[in-house]
């Protein structure tokens, strides 16, 4: 062990940057550094960036020019950018921003501690490879560090999917599954450290095919099913599945599998044909339509969520109603929607664009939608037992906040519980971003 630095890391982006940066950080544990949340004590920043739409790879710059002042004041400080934004730009970065002294894309973490020893000696690196082997094969998780009630595990990187209007096929790489023996192994562990819940995580999730111990390629239904028989581990989500990878086996697995809760999100992006095929999505709204008819048909309590983009290039006024009423045919518990941003090196950058002013009227339309059926599938649990896996004391004395199998925000006065601890609570009323109940006895 060296002597102890300190390890800021700012996390933007989807779920599988905050996988990672707990990957980053246990990289770097063995060279001697310890998290820290202040900026100003650290001898290493790292921002782990998201190139999807433009607002979130502006946030670098800016977050670059506010450091400037830390630099100035602490000559042995080190800063570097990670992730998507990182394997986007990468030498341009070097050339923009004279601070930065370590590009590191999300193929290359394994490579952090070798990489931290060179700028330690003032030199700049810069590594956005997309090398061969499983970088996770070397980010080993230390044994001992406790885990909360819920964590991530990344079990799919990367997309060939190639919407038209994506960044992530270029900034993850092709699609790659890691093998099932070690995601069980690090399953086991997360469960032996106190995780109840597990998330796997996969830009496409649903597809899914890693090497099983049987030399056979699996299912991320035969996965869940391997999973599920963790002794500790109580449920299981994933995260994000593409509506064409949505396999038989994982439909069934919902009717079947006790520990997979009842919560998908599944994006559709539009509910206008014409609008999907220049997405390059290749499906069509019925076949999205009725593919929720057979998931519900396996698990009629099934909570869907989506995400929309309004505002694509050629989307009319008549394209975008049909999105309308594809949201109001399927009724979602939650859904994230987003004005199309136009990413450099994308197909669907090049084409005309749509005003600011018709996708800002689009999305308040489409959330304003969304948020009244947040809103009626939070209330329809009023009267309602849920199943709440507690996680967190809450805002007052005494109450605990966790989430139930739909993944709604639920408080209640501890009574003895503890974070870890799934409990039946009867729920009384909805409030604006969570439910307020009371644990039941037994
Ligand atoms: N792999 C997932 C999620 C990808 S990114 C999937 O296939 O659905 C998360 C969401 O960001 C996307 O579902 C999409 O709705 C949105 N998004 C991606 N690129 C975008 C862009 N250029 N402009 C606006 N929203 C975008
Ligand atoms: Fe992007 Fe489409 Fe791949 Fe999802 S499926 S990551 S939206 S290219
Ligand atoms: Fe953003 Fe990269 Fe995730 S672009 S959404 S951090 S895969």
């Amino acid at each position: 062990m060296g002597e102890a630095k300190k390890l800021y890391i700012r996390t933007y982006g989807c779920q599988m940057n905050v996988y990672d940066s707990e990957r980053m950080a246990e990289a770097l544990a063995p060279a001697g550094y310890a998290l820290t949340d202040v900026p100003a004590e650290a001898d290493l920043i790292l921002l782990n960036t998201c190139h999807i739409r433009e607002k979130a790879a502006e946030k670098v710059y800016s977050e670059l020019g506010r450091l400037k002042s830390l630099k100035a004041g602490n000559p042995d400080l080190r800063i570097g950018v990670a992730g998507c934004v990182a394997q986007a730009e990468g030498e341009e970065i070097l050339r923009r921003q004279p601070l930065v002294d370590l590009v590191v894309g999300p193929q290359s973490y394994h490579r952090l501690p070798e990489m931290e020893a060179r700028v330690r000696a003032g030199g700049r690196v810069l590594d956005t490879d997309f090398p061969a082997e499983d970088k996770f094969a070397h980010l080993p998780r230390r044994a001992g560090t406790p885990a909360g009630p819920t964590a991530f595990l990344t079990v799919q990187e990367g997309c060939d999917k190639f919407c038209s209007f994506c960044v992530v096929p270029y900034t993850r790489g092709a699609e790659a599954s890691r093998p099932v023996a070690r995601l069980l192994d690090e399953a086991q562990a997360l469960a032996a450290r106190g995780a109840r819940e597990i998330t796997l995580l996969g830009q496409n999730v649903n597809a899914y095919h890693g090497e099983g111990q049987d030399g056979a390629s699996w299912s991320l239904a035969r996965l869940i099913r391997e999973m599920a028989r963790i002794e500790g581990l109580l449920r299981i989500r994933y995260t994000t599945s593409h509506p064409n990878d949505m396999a038989d086996d994982l439909i069934a697995a919902h009717g079947e599998e006790g520990k997979l809760m009842p919560y998908l999100h599944l994006p559709v992006q539009s509910g206008s044909d014409r609008i999907l095929k220049a997405m390059n999505r290749r499906h069509t709204a019925e076949t999205y339509l009725r593919l929720v008819e057979r998931l519900r048909a396996a698990r009629p309590d099934l909570a869907l969520s989506s995400d929309f983009i309004v505002g694509f290039p050629g989307e009319t006024e008549a394209d975008f109603e049909t999105t309308l009423d594809l949201v109001r045919a399927v009724g979602y518990h939650s859904a994230f929607s987003f004005k199309y941003s136009p990413r450099p090196g994308t197909p669907a950058a090049e084409r005309a664009q749509i005003s600011e002013d018709v996708k800002a009227d689009r999305l308040s339309r489409l959330q304003a939608l969304i948020d009244d059926q947040a809103r009626a599938a939070q209330e329809a649990m009023v009267g309602r037992i849920a199943e709440v896996l507690f996680e967190k004391p809450g805002r007052l004395p005494g109450q605990l906040v966790g989430k139930s199998e739909h993944l709604h925000a639920v408080h209640a006065p501890a009574d003895g519980a503890a974070p870890g601890d799934l409990r039946r609570v009867r729920i009384a009323r909805a409030e604006a971003h969570s439910l307020a109940g009371e644990i039941r006895p037994g």
